[in-house]
C-alpha cells in the first residue's frame, strides 16, 4: 500500500482546499493511504501528521484558506531541518509527497526530492510568481477581490475627484497589479520588475483631469520600490490633487475560490495522483497554454518569471 503525504505551505491561497480534497479522494480511489501534514514543513518537522479519509475533506471545496493550516519554517531550510524531515517521513512510512505552495514551497520540495522523496508539487499562491505555470492556484480569486475593491474605490474617488493608490500583494512579482490594473482600468501600475517614472504618472493624472476624468486609480504592487504613503505625497505635490492610499493586504488571500482556481487545483491534484500511481519521477504540475502539464521538478526550480510587457504597455494605451 502506497502511503502519501500532502501539505500546504507558505501564504494560504483560495483553492488550496480544493487541491487537498482532490489529492485525498483521488489518492484513496487509487488505493493509497493519504496522510495530511499540518502547518506545512514546520508541522512535518514536528510529526503533525494524520490519516485522511474521504470525509475528512467534505465541505471544503468552496472554502478559502487551508484546512491543513500553513506556516513558514526557517528551520526546514537548514541541513539539520531537512534531515529531521526525512526521519519523520521514514517513521510514518511516507515516501511520496504532494506539496502545495509558492516558490518557497517549491524550493523545499526540491530539497526533499534531492534526498530521495518522490514529490509532486502544485503551484498554490496568490502571487503568480511561479515561472513554470501560466497561473497559480489562488491568483484568479485574488485578482477578482482586487477588481471588486477597485470598483468600490472608483465610486468614492470620482465623487471626491481624488487619486487613489491601491497597494496589492505579490511579494517580488507584479502580476496581481498587472492583471487587476489592466482589467480594472487603472491609470498607472507600479510593479517591482519595471522602473517607474513619477513624472509620467503625474502627467497622466493632470492630462486626465484636463480631459474631464474625475478620478485616477494607481495600482501599486507591494514589491515596487517605493513606499505607498511617500508616493501619495509626491503625487499630491506634483498634481495638486488629493491622493489617498488603500492597502488591500490580507483581504486578497481570503474568500471562496473562483471556478478557475477550483478547476486548476482539482486538475493538477488529480494529475499528481496519476503520476504517483505510475511511480513517475518528481514533477511540478501546472498549466501551459491552458493544458495541465507536469514538468521536471528540478527544471521548474530554475525557471524565472518575466512580466507580460504587452499587457503592461496596453495599460498605458487604454488609460489615455
Ligand atoms: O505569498 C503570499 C503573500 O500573501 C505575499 O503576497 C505577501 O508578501 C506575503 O504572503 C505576506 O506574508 P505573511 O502572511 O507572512 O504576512
Amino acid at each position: 500500500m502506497k502511503k502519501i503525504g500532502v501539505l500546504t505551505s507558505g501564504g494560504d491561497a483560495p483553492g488550496m482546499n480544493a487541491a487537498v480534497r482532490a489529492v485525498v479522494r483521488c489518492g484513496i480511489e487509487a488505493g493509497m493511504e493519504v496522510y495530511g501534514i499540518e502547518r506545512g514543513y514546520a508541522g512535518l518537522l514536528e510529526g503533525e501528521i494524520r490519516q485522511m479519509e474521504r470525509r475528512s475533506v467534505g465541505d471544503i471545496l468552496q472554502r478559502g484558506g487551508t484546512i491543513l493550516k500553513t506556516a513558514r519554517s526557517e528551520k526546514f531550510t537548514t541541513e539539520e531541518g531537512q534531515e529531521r524531515a526525512m526521519t519523520v517521513l521514514d517513521t510514518f512510512g511516507i515516501n511520496d509527497l504532494v506539496t502545495i505552495g509558492g516558490d518557497g514551497t517549491l524550493r523545499g520540495a526540491i530539497d526533499l526530492a534531492r534526498r530521495g522523496v518522490r514529490v509532486m508539487h502544485l503551484p498554490g499562491t496568490i502571487d503568480n510568481d511561479v515561472a513554470y505555470t501560466d497561473e497559480t492556484i489562488g491568483f484568479d480569486t485574488a485578482v477578482e477581490t482586487v477588481l471588486d475593491a477597485i470598483s468600490k474605490i472608483r465610486d468614492t474617488s470620482s465623487s471626491h475627484q481624488r487619486t487613489t493608490i491601491i497597494e496589492v500583494m505579490g511579494r517580488h512579482c507584479g502580476d496581481i497589479a498587472l492583471y487587476a490594473g489592466l482589467t480594472g482600468g487603472a491609470e498607472s501600475i507600479l510593479i517591482p520588475e519595471i522602473e517607474y517614472d513619477i513624472n509620467d504618472i503625474s502627467r497622466k493624472i493632470v492630462m486626465g483631469r484636463n480631459a474631464g476624468k474625475l478620478h485616477s486609480i494607481i495600482i501599486k504592487a507591494e514589491g515596487a520600490n517605493v513606499d505607498s504613503q511617500e508616493l501619495a505625497k509626491t503625487i499630491e505635490a506634483k498634481t495638486d490633487r488629493e491622493t489617498r492610499v488603500v492597502v488591500l493586504s490580507y483581504l486578497q488571500r481570503g474568500g471562496s475560490p473562483t471556478m478557475r482556481d477550483r478547476l486548476l487545483a482539482t486538475l493538477t491534484a488529480a494529475k499528481a495522483i496519476d503520476l504517483l500511481a505510475e511511480d513517475s519521477e518528481s514533477k511540478a504540475i501546472g498549466t501551459q497554454d491552458g493544458k495541465i502539464v507536469p514538468i521536471d521538478l528540478f527544471d521548474a526550480g530554475k525557471m524565472k518569471r518575466e512580466p507580460d510587457m504587452d499587457m503592461y504597455n496596453l495599460i498605458e494605451v487604454l488609460a489615455k
